[in-house]
């Protein structure tokens, strides 16, 4: 999957770091808790060119970042200026939790069976009351597109799958339509939960 991101680098970075993604930030933001000594800090998990770590960190939150993709990693340190590390989500660990974990459209390249403890792991990373924003295309299964493995997800599945964690509050799920110009008929299915 990540060669995939090394390969189209250039292109994908470039059809991605404008999209407007504030609509999604500010619900994600209005569920992450404040810390009492400090920013509260939020990790951009899958951060591809950079462009919601960035925006994280310009509003004063404290932002760290990790993806699969070495040119991705590269991305989002020369653009954001967060510290990004090279890691999956299948091997994730850090070593302190955060109020806010941010997985913009990158869950969605995790398989199925590997979503359900990739879950577990993030939530592990949370503080209680930790807020987790995730997105995936609307759709049931998996496919492969142009070299990339997507698992889809319809709000019912997101839903059980973030039930099923046994970690969360109830979720806010929403849809949304591509924000890329070219991309408008293509609906997202969102998520922001809380850790109990
Ligand atoms: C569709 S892009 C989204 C990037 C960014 N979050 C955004 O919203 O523009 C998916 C990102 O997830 C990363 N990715 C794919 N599989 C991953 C994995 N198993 N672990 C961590 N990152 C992964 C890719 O390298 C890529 O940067």
């Amino acid at each position: 999957m990540a060669d995939y991101y090394d390969r189209h680098a250039t292109i994908f970075i470039a059809t991605t770091r404008d999209v407007d993604m504030s609509d999604a930030r500010e619900r994600f933001l209005a569920a992450v808790p404040a810390r009492a000594n400090g920013p509260a800090r939020i990790l951009d998990a899958g951060s591809g060119s950079g462009r919601d770590a960035l925006a994280l960190r310009v509003l004063g939150y404290d932002v760290k970042a990790f993806d699969a993709s070495p040119a991705m990693v590269a991305a989002t340190q020369a653009h954001a200026a967060v510290e990004t590390r090279l890691m999956c989500f299948e091997d994730f660990a850090w070593e302190h939790s955060f109020e806010g974990i941010w997985a913009c459209a990158s869950l969605l390249h995790v398989s199925d069976a590997d979503l359900s403890g990739v879950v577990d792991r993030l939530a592990a990373h949370l503080v209680p009351g930790g807020a987790l924003y995730l997105s995936f295309k609307r759709g049931t299964g998996a496919r492969v597109k142009d070299g990339r493995r997507f698992t889809d997800m319809t709000a019912e599945g997101l839903a059980a799958l973030l039930d099923g964690c046994g970690a969360f509050n109830e979720p806010d799920l929403w849809e949304s339509r591509d924000c890329r110009p070219d991309r408008t008929s293509e609906v997202w299915v969102n998520a922001v939960v809380n850790k109990t």
